[in-house]
């Protein structure tokens, strides 16, 4: 049985791919430094999948932790989600941008080669796509950077292409990622006022925020707000399992894009939720918002082609699993 180490594992697209990686039949163990994971995570991961969870309490600019997680553990995989992830702070921090993204994936490396594992499935973004009228976009689309935060994903990407053919690497650039876990025992759980659309929808919806801005309407789209491909992250979590179970089953190093494939607007976002949470989501036509593209949409059929992936679940899925995990409608069902 294979074994997995999750850098970053207890967040919120960790800790889902967790989840699935055991129900794969993986073992799987955690590595985190909780600066963006709450505590208790690790203790909702086991009563969700009954197991006890591993965890390894470190940071990936630590070396002597990482080399401890490969001393005390047979890594035969890394997922490599530990990074700061939000753009308009990647603009203002560029060099902790670098230093965590960058630094952080070059230390996950090195404690790898020496710890003899040279398997690795990398969080990627559609970021580096820049922005593009090619919609959906497919992965041999050039990669250009449009904030700091997309060129440590690129700088990332081109990192893991120097590495020789002894390394199996898996690339996967997310889409949009939103929604939460069947059980609604995790989910995303910002710590302050969401920048993503879902998260801050959810707050509107439990009263927590009083409306949406909806960062401009004059978008040539169908009507007029901005298209995204919404992913469910349980989908994205799947994509991660199959990704490891090429690099294992065949070594053969793949970049794909994990999306659906269907663009969803603002608006349509708005009223999902609104279905989902049974109540209108206030919301008000605001500017646009700064580095914002039009459209980003995923071309999804090298994804299904290499990797047997394929997104089953919809907006309106995504928008009630969100709804179930911030209205607290724990299910102990699983
Ligand atoms: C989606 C749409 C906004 C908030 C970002 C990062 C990307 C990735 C995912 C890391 C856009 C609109 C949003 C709001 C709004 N992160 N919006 N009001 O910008 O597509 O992608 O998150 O990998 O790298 O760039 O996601 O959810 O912020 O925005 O109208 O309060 O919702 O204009 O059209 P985005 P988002």
């Amino acid at each position: 049985m294979a074994k997995i180490l999750l850098t970053g594992g207890a967040g919120y697209i960790g800790s889902h791919t967790y989840l699935a990686l055991i129900d794969a039949g993986f073992e799987v163990v955690i590595f985190d430094n909780f600066s963006n994971a709450k505590p208790d995570v690790p203790a909702r991961l086991q009563d969700i999948a009954g197991d006890r969870v591993h965890v390894v309490e470190g940071d990936v600019l630590n070396r002597t932790d990482l080399d401890a997680a490969f001393a005390a553990h047979q890594i035969d995989g890394v997922v490599h989600f530990a990074a700061k992830k939000a753009v308009g702070e990647s603009v203002e921090k560029p060099l902790d941008y670098m230093h965590t993204n960058v630094g952080g994936l070059l230390n996950v490396l090195a404690a790898m080669e020496a710890g003899g594992c040279r398997r690795i499935v990398f969080s990627s973004s559609a970021t580096v796509y820049g922005d593009t009228d090619v919609q959906p976009i497919p992965e041999d689309h050039p990669r250009t950077y449009t904030s700091p935060y997309a060129f440590t994903k690129i700088a990332g990407e081109q990192i893991l292409e120097q590495l020789t053919d002894d390394w199996a690497v898996g690339i996967l650039r997310y889409f949009n990622p939103v929604g939460a876990h069947r059980s609604a025992m995790i989910g995303e759980d910002p710590e302050d006022i969401p920048n993503n659309l879902v998260p801050y929808i959810a707050k509107v919806a439990t009263g927590d925020l009083a409306k949406l801005s909806v960062f401009g309407d004059d978008y040539d789209t169908p009507d007029g707000t901005g298209v995204r491909d919404y992913i469910h992250v349980e989908d994205l979590a799947n994509g991660h399992v199959l990704s490891l179970k090429r690099l294992i089953d065949t070594g053969e190093s793949h970049t794909v894009n994990l999306g659906t494939g269907e663009g969803s607007s603002v608006l349509d976002v708005v009223r999902a939720y609104g279905a989902a949470c049974g109540d209108d989501i206030a919301y008000a036509i605001a500017p646009r918002r700064d580095g914002d593209v039009a459209v980003l949409t995923a071309r999804p059929d090298k994804a299904k082609a290499e990797l047997g992936f394929e997104a089953t679940r919809t907006l309106a899925d995504m928008c009630r699993s969100s709804w179930a995990w911030v209205s607290g409608q724990r299910r102990n069902d699983k």
